[in-house]
């Protein structure tokens, strides 16, 4: 069984087939996902899917690129929302200097705050972090400095290299691997994926963005991860069911549920 631990299934790309398509998984293998808040709406939307269907989990957070939409009410909601059963984790939460939808300041503030949130929750933090690897780290590391409260959670999408992966590993993070492993151009994570243990990676694909070749460019959904699977696979050199019963085991550890 295959769990995806990233989608965003409350993205109006899913509007016309949503409930068919989260129906569906099951028989295309995939047993569990774990939905992100990315904005207010977000979070919101992710509780109410949690609800809904049994496989599915949230986690509430804000991204990078919505942290403007952030003040002290909207926090105190969002801790709330953090409250909720079936809240598995704060996230997606971080840095993004590639797309600088909100001032970095403001960025930087609003991370601190959610690692905090998660941190005082003793809830895993899902970290978004695009061309910010320094920033990203010294804010983790600060955030555990400060408060002596370990940090556990997943890198998302992780675009950085082999040095920067080794440090989170040893932090005891995960590393999110979605369809970037089978693009032509994905030599940097391939090389990621050779050198980290199994044991530390997660699946996932971000649905709706980033499906995997050959369907890349499309919609992009849970069932695709097989080939995500398949190009893990021949990288560590194991079988398809390997990589699928060790990253439900990682994923389940990651969010703490016992499936
Ligand atoms: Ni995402």
């Amino acid at each position: 069984m295959i769990f995806d631990t990233h989608t965003h299934y409350d993205d109006e790309q899913f509007d016309d087939d949503r409930d068919a398509l989260l129906c569906s998984l099951a028989e295309q293998g995939v047993g569990a996902v774990a939905n992100m808040g990315a904005s207010m709406r977000g979070a919101r939307d992710s509780v109410e899917l949690a609800k809904k269907y049994p496989f599915v989990y949230a986690a509430v957070g804000i991204h990078p690129d919505h942290a403007k939409e952030l003040n002290e009410e909207e926090f105190e909601v969002l801790k709330v929302l953090a409250a909720e059963e079936k809240v598995v984790a704060i996230g997606e939460i971080g840095l993004d200097y590639y797309w600088d939808s909100t001032e970095r300041e403001d960025q930087k503030y609003w991370f601190k705050r959610q690692l905090a949130l998660a941190q005082e929750l003793k809830l895993p933090v899902v970290i978004h972090s695009r061309d910010a690897a320094a920033d990203t780290l010294e804010i983790m590391k600060e955030a555990y400095q400060q408060s002596g409260k370990k940090l556990t959670g997943v890198i998302h999408c992780f675009s950085y290299e082999t040095e920067m992966a080794r440090e989170y590993v040893k932090m005891g993070f995960y590393l999110g691997v979605g369809g970037v492993a089978t693009f032509k151009n994905g030599r940097k994570l391939k090389e990621v994926i050779e050198d980290t243990p199994i044991e530390r990676i997660v699946l996932e694909t971000d649905c709706p963005y980033l499906a995997p070749v050959p369907f890349r460019g499309k919609r992009n959904s849970s069932q695709l991860l097989s080939y995500v699977v398949a190009a893990i696979a021949e990288l560590k050199g194991i079988s398809e069911e390997e990589v699928e019963r060790i990253t439900w085991e990682n994923a389940c550890n990651l969010y703490r549920l016992t499936l």
